[in-house]
């Protein structure tokens, strides 16, 4: 049987935030959501997250997670008090426990496969993983004896300076014999410079202890401050590009753009710099995206070319020219052959195929035909100040300069609307349609006064 317990009940105090530690977030994602997905394909027969510390609102941010079960520690008394808030749990269970720190994001499925076959394969009553650091500062150290086998881990700041020179650190990753555990988890003491009851003590009780050192200590990078979340960040991120790079997309000043796990890129696309994606996009070949674009919940097509520009769950298709300065906002649908230009913002809207829209628009709640040409400052009056309601316009259909189009309207196939027109009522097919005062021109005003 296997049980697997995430400590994320500490006050995360070197962070400064009235946000939980464990609640920050890496690359899009909290540092206890990829706490929990590091293990997910160990399939534990049971999962414990040890809350204290703002415990709701870890809660609430997992709460479509039903098979954990969350236990309040309270006092937070130190990691060897949290894992003592499992004996009542686990009375009669056999097996192995795997703790985990709640503040170690990296960790990678695989090296928690290996702590757990090496551990099952030598029978040892702890195995848990090391990382060997240049500067080791601030975790706890592993001291072996001679055959490899564990002695202790002493905490940073119960060493002294030899002790502190040692550079093989525990990770914050157990596997417990969890009977071997129970053994000794009551006994624990806080007589150490923290006070606390300290988990790694269990470790010297246990006979059989043993380490596994990473491949790549990042991933076992503790996160305890604002500047090991910010290492981390980057290092996250560089791992994404450079994984894009190796698939055929080129990003022309790397360090300046940031990427999100669940987008996804065709080849021959470049991104130019200060360019950032967010969720989950889908680009298509062949694109050039940036500089200054930001780019979230989106589908691009193949061929598309996109400048100093922000657009959040959108549609587009192909062969397509946005920007600079547009802001396509959700639910805008941007068919083949279109041109987006300056200082536009569409939201709701399909732009059928061939369309332009080239300057200073707003276009919202709004179905666009084929070849429909807008023109400067048009705007859709979508909102009555109580509801929104829908332009439609047909194929083929321009609209001049400064056209305010009031909703609800409908502007038919093929229709020229005169600049500076505000169009309250429906326009037929092949129509030109102009709303206008008169023009009046006093010769020789200027003269008179
Ligand atoms: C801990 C280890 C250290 C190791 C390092 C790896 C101990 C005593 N030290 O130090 O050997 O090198 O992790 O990153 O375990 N927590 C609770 N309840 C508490 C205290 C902490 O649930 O009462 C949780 C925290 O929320 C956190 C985790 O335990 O997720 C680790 O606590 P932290 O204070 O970050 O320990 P470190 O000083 O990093
Ligand atoms: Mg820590």
């Amino acid at each position: 049987m296997l049980a697997i317990a995430v400590l994320a009940a500490g006050k995360g105090s070197r962070m400064n935030s009235t946000l939980p530690k464990v609640l920050h977030s890496l690359a899009g994602k909290t540092l206890i959501k990829r706490v929990l997905s590091s293990y997910q394909h160990l399939k534990p027969e049971k999962e414990f997250i040890i809350v204290g510390h703002q415990a709701k609102k870890i809660q609430q941010s997992l709460n479509s997670h039903q098979s954990i079960k969350f236990i309040f520690q309270q006092p937070q008394n130190g990691t060897g008090h949290a894992v003592q808030q499992l004996i009542p749990q686990l009375t009669n269970f056999k097996g192995e426990l795997i703790v985990l720190n709640g503040d170690v994001p990296l960790l990678t499925g695989l090296s928690l496969e290996n702590l757990l076959s090496q551990h099952r394969k030598t029978g040892a009553g702890v195995t848990f993983l090391s990382a060997r650091l240049s500067s080791p500062t601030g975790y706890g150290r592993v001291v072996t004896d001679s055959t490899g086998r564990v002695d202790k881990i002493i905490e940073e700041s119960d060493c002294n300076d030899i002790e502190r020179k040692n550079n093989l650190t525990n990770a914050g990753v157990y596997c417990f014999n969890w009977e071997k555990l129970s053994e000794v988890l009551g006994g624990l003491s806080d007589l150490n410079s923290q006070k606390e009851l300290y988990l790694t003590d269990a470790i010297k009780e246990i006979p059989d202890a043993y380490h596994l050192e990473v491949d790549e200590p990042q991933e076992v990078q503790g996160i305890n401050n604002r500047d090991q979340l910010a290492e981390c960040e980057s290092f996250m991120q560089n791992k994404m590009r450079k994984y894009w790079m190796s698939r055929g997309v080129s990003f022309i000043d790397p360090k300046s753009c940031t990427l999100s796990e669940e987008s996804i890129f065709g080849i021959d696309v470049i991104v130019e710099p200060q360019t950032h994606f967010r969720g989950k996009c889908v680009i298509g070949n062949n694109c050039l995206i940036g500089p200054g674009v930001q780019i979230k919940d989106s589908h691009i097509g193949n061929d598309v070319k996109i400048i100093h520009s922000v657009i959040d769950n959108a549609d587009i298709e192909n062969d397509i020219s946005i920007g600079p300065f547009a802001h396509l906002r959700p639910k805008s649908y941007i068919n083949n052959n279109v041109k987006i230009g300056n200082f536009v913002e569409i939201k709701n809207s399909n732009i059928g195929q061939g369309s332009k829209i080239n300057h200073l628009s707003y276009i919202g709640d709004s179905f666009l035909g084929n070849k429909v040409n807008i023109g400067a400052g048009t705007i859709t009056a979508n909102y009555d100040g109580i509801k929104k309601s829908k332009t439609i316009i047909g194929n083929q259909s321009n609209t001049g300069a400064n056209s305010v189009l009031v909703a609800p309207i409908t502007i038919g196939a093929n229709v020229t609307i005169g600049a500076g027109s505000t169009i309250t009522k429906n326009i037929e097919n092949n129509s030109l349609a102009v709303e206008r005062s008169k023009l009046k021109i006093k010769a020789h005003w200027k003269n008179n006064h």
